[in-house]
């Protein structure tokens, strides 16, 4: 396969995280990256104040939709939040893992309701990817074992919500870049591993700790990048975008 198709494959893997406090600013980053076939995140900031419109725009536009709420309550209510999302037409949407098994089967039980009663006759929805946030990048060591009362490493308490996860018959999990050899070697190559801390070589690493290039995720086998500040706070995001696309040539 040529260089230049594996970048375009891989483009359908780069996930731009729309981290914006409002519906208009949102659209003029998506103007801005028009024909570029990039995912789409939606997170919970623009969620709360753009609502479902602002993501079936996106739909309506054909990009592929990654809906970040990170459900996490009761199971009766997790169905019936992954029912409204499955409705919605994303591809992919997430939940804790820390909400246990019966509460991820939930989930996937409020997927299935959707798409039975969509092929009885709504809107032909697809089969969104359902995926597990392990633990958050952004806890440390220290917050996980005296803070939250987790014992063991980071990487163990990932390893074992992963194992949670496929167990309750999830795609995949949220993780740091550093962590999918291990989850790969443990889960299968199938299981999907979606990778945000990801920066271009020689951009801000800002608030994220352990970071990767988008090529060096790609070659430890992740299946999806997340990236957010590196192409929505550049000068010229569209450049930064195809920057990014580039480096994935070379
Ligand atoms: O701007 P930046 O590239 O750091 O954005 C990363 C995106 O990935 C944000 O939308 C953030 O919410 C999300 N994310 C993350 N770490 C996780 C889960 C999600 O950075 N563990």
């Amino acid at each position: 396969m040529s260089k230049d198709s594996i970048a375009s494959i891989l483009t359908e893997r780069i996930i731009v995280a729309l981290d914006y406090a409002t519906a208009e600013e949102a659209q003029g980053l998506v103007r801005s990256l028009e024909g570029i076939p990039c995912y789409m995140k939606v997170g919970m900031q623009l969620f709360y104040s753009a609502g479902p419109r602002f993501v079936e725009q996106l739909k309506e536009k054909g990009y592929n939709v990654f809906l970040d709420l990170k459900m996490h309550d009761i199971p009766n209510t997790v169905k019936g939040g992954a029912e409204s999302i499955t409705r919605l037409g994303v591809d992919m949407f997430n939940v804790h893992a820390a909400g246990g098994v019966r509460m991820m089967e939930a989930a996937r039980e409020g997927v299935d309701k959707a798409l039975a009663s969509s092929a009885a006759g709504s809107a032909g929805a697809v089969r969104p990817l359902l995926i597990a946030v392990t633990q958050l990048t952004s806890t440390s060591q220290s917050v996980l074992n005296e803070e939250i009362g987790i014992v063991g490493t980071v990487e163990e308490a990932v390893l074992r919500y992963a194992q949670l996860a496929k167990q309750a018959g999830l795609d995949g999990v949220v993780a740091s870049p550093l962590e999918v050899p291990a989850l790969k070697g443990a889960l299968g190559s199938s299981f999907v591993t979606v990778t945000p801390g990801i920066r271009p070589a020689g951009a801000d690493i800002g608030d994220q700790s352990r970071v990767m290039t988008p090529q060096e995720a790609f070659a430890q086998g992740t299946d999806y990048i997340v990236i957010g500040r590196p192409i929505t706070a550049a000068a010229d995001p569209r450049a930064a975008l195809e920057g990014i696309i580039a480096s994935l040539q070379g």
